[in-house]
């Protein structure tokens, strides 16, 4: 795509396409900076077309450890702003990990078991991290990981840190889906927009399958579309011309 306008329109049209066919689709659904063009288009459709979100069920990758839902750092917060308020899902088919839990590691087992119930979402919308992180796997995560604690790189916090008032407010601990929950996935859709994304994307696609780069597991998944802009693609660009 040339740029993230153009790649938000085209991931927002497979979306709709994929709801218009099921529409008792589940989502897995990512947050930060990347998807929110995508839920912008999504909820003008809704507005304009009517797709009804009435049956679909949503699961989000991942979650802060000890922020409230009413934070407005908070991927409930984020989740609940940029999309479910505007569109016709019913909240009780909304599921985000629950950071606040009072027993984290069972927290963590119900959301997996909950995935697991419908054996795998049917679409799963993926950000990439600089780090090569997906959901917050960071380098290193196990491909057979399922959701989990974890604790967040120094990097992850410190880009993730434009969102807060200030460094020391970034959660270190997170909860999110393992690789192995999101390669369950049927689908999956990769966003990557921009040049700070280059490398890890470009990593991705240069066929090395690494825990390093957690990214680098969906070369083993059969159906993934990885939707980028130009500049997300330039180093890839560059290393297949040489
Ligand atoms: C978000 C998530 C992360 C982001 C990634 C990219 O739920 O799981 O993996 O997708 O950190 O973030 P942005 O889009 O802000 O560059």
């Amino acid at each position: 795509m040339n740029d993230y306008e153009g790649m938000c329109d085209k991931a927002a049209e497979l979306i709709v396409q994929s709801i218009k066919k099921n529409p008792a689709i589940s989502m897995g659904l990512a947050t930060g900076a990347t998807p929110v063009g995508v839920y912008k288009r999504l909820v003008n459709d809704h507005k304009k077309n009517n797709t009804s979100y009435d049956q679909l069920s949503a699961y989000n990758l991942d979650e802060y450890i000890g922020l409230q839902k009413s934070d407005i750092n908070s991927y409930h917060y984020f989740m609940y702003n940029n999309l479910f308020k505007h569109i016709n899902i019913n909240k009780n088919n909304c599921h985000l990990p629950d950071g606040m839990a009072a027993d984290l590691y069972k927290e963590c087992s119900r959301y997996e078991s909950m995935i697991n119930s419908i054996g795998g979402v049917d679409i799963q919308l993926l950000g990439l991290g600089e780090n090569g992180h997906i959901g917050f796997n960071e380098p290193g995560t196990a491909f057979s990981s399922v959701t989990h604690l974890v604790k967040l790189e120094e990097k992850t916090r410190k880009v993730n840190g434009r969102f807060f008032q200030s460094f020391k407010d970034v959660p270190a601990h997170a909860i999110t889906m393992g690789i192995s929950t999101i390669l369950r996935s049927k689908q999956i859709i990769l966003l990557v927009s921009g040049k700070n994304k280059s490398l890890a994307l470009a990593e991705c696609l240069n066929g090395k399958i690494s825990p390093k780069l957690p990214a680098s597991a969906l070369q083993l998944h059969g159906n993934v579309k990885i939707i980028a802009d130009k500049e997300a693609l330039e180093i890839y660009r560059y290393t297949i011309r040489n």
